[in-house]
């Protein structure tokens, strides 16, 4: 399997680019491609190469992606992450610099050259595959899949109804919910249901490596926003990790092959994905949506990249 991470690093984009840095080697893990999302293009694009620094991987490339969404002005989320993404988690400046290449002409070169399918993890908003998507539609042939977190049926955690990346760029999501790759989605409907949980901070820390102190330091930072708090009283979701723990072992989660589709134009319900669970409205089912969680499985994985790295 050969894979990309698009992501807005953040904290919970931290974790899930360290469980795949555990996970797979350079010839299985190609790149890391950046976007605009929970921080500013550049502030994630430094944290990417923060994380490969601190794990001896600046084999890896890391290409900088779009800075705004596809037509709309940015929103980002630093009352979350904090204004360096990393909530103050201390991971050493890099010492080497993003390419010059820009991330939508490399994912476009990749999967123009590549001779095997790519998988693409997608941890933020879908600005840059959205744009790879549009220009270049029949590109989603030389997509093995893209296992995305976003969405949740029913609610959300931005608005009442919309999660984070799907409402950051709603235009951008649609373009990939119809371009006919395999879609694995990774929503709220997952991730609410495991929880970084005290016990589960300290069997993680058991593990004595600066990694294991890093990545309990990145997942109990939420804990001390109050309104989160308040919603999660035990520990917080760990969203992102879904998507590259599921790359290390698809028995993880569980759901069914459905029809999603997000609102673009409503002020009110913008970014919600509307999941037609019950096959009521007869379009094409388009999305394998997670709804079932082993989440000790989660912390597992967590804690064996915690344990494997420095
Ligand atoms: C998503 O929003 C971001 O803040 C997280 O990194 C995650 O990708 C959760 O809604
Ligand atoms: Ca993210």
């Amino acid at each position: 399997m050969k894979f990309i991470v698009d992501t807005d690093p953040g904290t919970d984009d931290a974790v899930a680019i360290l469980i795949a840095l555990a996970h797979f080697n350079d010839d299985e893990f190609l790149a890391i491609t950046t976007v605009a999302g929970n921080v500013t293009v550049e502030v994630g694009t430094k944290n990417a190469l923060r994380l490969l620094e601190h794990t001896n991987r600046n084999n890896i490339p890391v290409y900088k992606g779009e800075e705004k969404p596809l037509y709309r002005e940015l929103t980002t989320a630093e009352w979350v992450h904090g204004s360096d993404g990393l909530n103050g988690v201390d991971f050493p400046n890099p010492s080497k610099n993003e390419e010059t290449l820009d991330a939508v002409s490399y994912i476009k070169n990749l999967l123009l050259k590549s001779d095997e399918k790519i998988t693409i993890c997608v941890l933020g908003p879908m600005t840059n595959i959205g744009k790879v998507l549009s220009q270049n539609p029949k590109l989603s042939s030389n997509i093995e899949q893209i296992i995305f977190m976003g969405g949740g049926a029913g609610f959300g955690n931005t608005t009442p109804v919309a999660e984070f990346n799907f409402f950051v760029d709603p235009e951008a999501v649609n373009i990939v919910l119809n371009s006919g790759v395999k879609l694995i989605m990774m929503g709220l409907d997952v991730t609410h249901q495991a929880i970084a949980t005290k016990a589960r901070l300290e069997d993680i820390l058991e593990t004595k490596t600066v990694t294991g102190k890093n990545i309990v330091g990145l997942m109990s930072s939420l804990s001390d926003i109050e309104v989160v708090r308040e919603l999660f009283p035990d520990g917080t979701p760990v969203h992102d990790a879904f998507v590259t723990a599921y790359l290390v072992d698809n028995t993880l989660t569980n759901g069914k092959f459905v029809n999603i589709e997000i609102e673009t134009k409503s002020e009110l319900s913008l970014g919600q994905s509307v999941i037609d669970i019950n096959s009521v409205t007869g379009r094409k089912k388009n999305v394998y949506w997670m709804n079932q969680v082993n989440d000790d499985k989660l912390f597992e994985i967590i804690k064996f990249a915690s344990s494997k790295l420095p």
